[in-house]
C-alpha cells in the first residue's frame, strides 16, 4: 500500500480511530509523553510544539495535561485533521502530505519540541524525514519519536539515518525506552493475540 492510499485509509477510519485504538490498547501517546516528561527541562508554558502526524490530536491532548499549551499540527488525512481541529487545542493545523521531497511547511529553528508518535512506519512518514525534523527544531530543542520494535527496511534505514545525525554532531540521544506490550494489531482475522513491542526515543538538537 502506498502512502497516499494509507492516508485515504485513515480518512475512512477517522471517525472510529480513537475507539479502535483503545481496543488495540494503543498507548503510544501516553508512553511517549511520560518518557518526555522525565527529561524535558524547558519552560512548558511558552514551548511551541510541532505534532506530526497529529492524527486526531491524541498527543496534544496528553501533552496539555503536563502544562504544554502551544501546538502546531501537520497531518495528511483531512478527516483526521477535522477531528483534531474540533478539540480546539492547536493554534495551527496544516493539511500536508509529508514525503521525502516535500519538506515540512515550517520555518527553520521554530519549535522547542517536535513529536512524531505513530508516524515513523512503513507507508507513513518516510525514513528520510529526520534531517527535516531537525531543521525545524530550535537549538537545544527536543525531538521525541516512537518506533515499532520489529525489523523492517524502513526501520533499518531510520536507524542508519539516526546514527548519521549523531556522527555529524547534529543531535544527541537523551533517552531511549523499550516498551513491551506496545499495542495489539488489528488483523484481517481480528485482534492479534500477541502484543507488538515499541520504543520511545528522545533526542536533543545540538
Ligand atoms: C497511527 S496514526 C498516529 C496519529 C497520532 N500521532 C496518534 O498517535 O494518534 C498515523 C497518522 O499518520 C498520518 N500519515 C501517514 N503518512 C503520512 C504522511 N506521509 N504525511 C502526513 N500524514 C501522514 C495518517 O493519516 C494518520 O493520521
Amino acid at each position: 500500500m502506498e502512502t497516499k492510499e494509507k492516508v485515504n485509509f485513515y480518512d475512512s477510519w477517522a471517525q472510529d480511530y480513537e475507539q479502535h485504538m483503545t481496543v488495540m490498547d494503543y498507548q503510544a501517546p501516553r508512553f511517549s509523553v511520560e518518557t518526555l516528561d522525565a527529561v524535558y527541562l524547558g519552560d512548558r508554558d511558552s514551548a511551541l510544539v510541532l505534532d506530526v502526524p497529529c492524527g486526531t490530536g491524541l498527543v496534544a491532548e496528553t501533552l496539555q495535561k503536563l502544562g504544554f499549551k502551544h501546538f502546531h499540527g501537520i497531518e495528511g488525512s483531512k478527516q483526521m485533521l477535522k477531528i483534531a481541529e474540533s478539540k480546539g487545542l492547536y493554534q495551527r493545523l496544516t493539511h500536508h502530505m509529508v514525503t521525502a521531497d516535500n519538506p515540512l511547511p515550517a520555518q527553520p529553528d521554530s519549535y522547542d519540541l517536535v513529536m512524531i508518535v505513530g508516524g515513523l512506519a512503513q507507508q507513513h512518514l518516510p525514513w528520510e524525514i529526520l534531517p527535516e525534523m531537525l531543521r525545524v527544531t530550535k537549538s537545544d530543542g527536543f525531538i521525541c519519536f516512537t518506533l515499532r520494535a520489529e525489523e523492517s527496511d524502513h526501520r533499518r534505514n531510520l536507524l542508519t539515518s539516526i546514527q548519521e545525525l549523531v556522527n555529524k554532531g547534529l543531535w544527541e540521544n537523551v533517552v531511549e525506552r523499550y516498551v513491551e506490550k506496545w499495542q495489539r494489531d488489528m488483523l484481517p482475522t481480528g485482534l492479534a493475540e500477541e502484543y507488538a513491542d515499541g520504543i520511545v526515543t528522545v533526542y536533543r538538537k545540538k
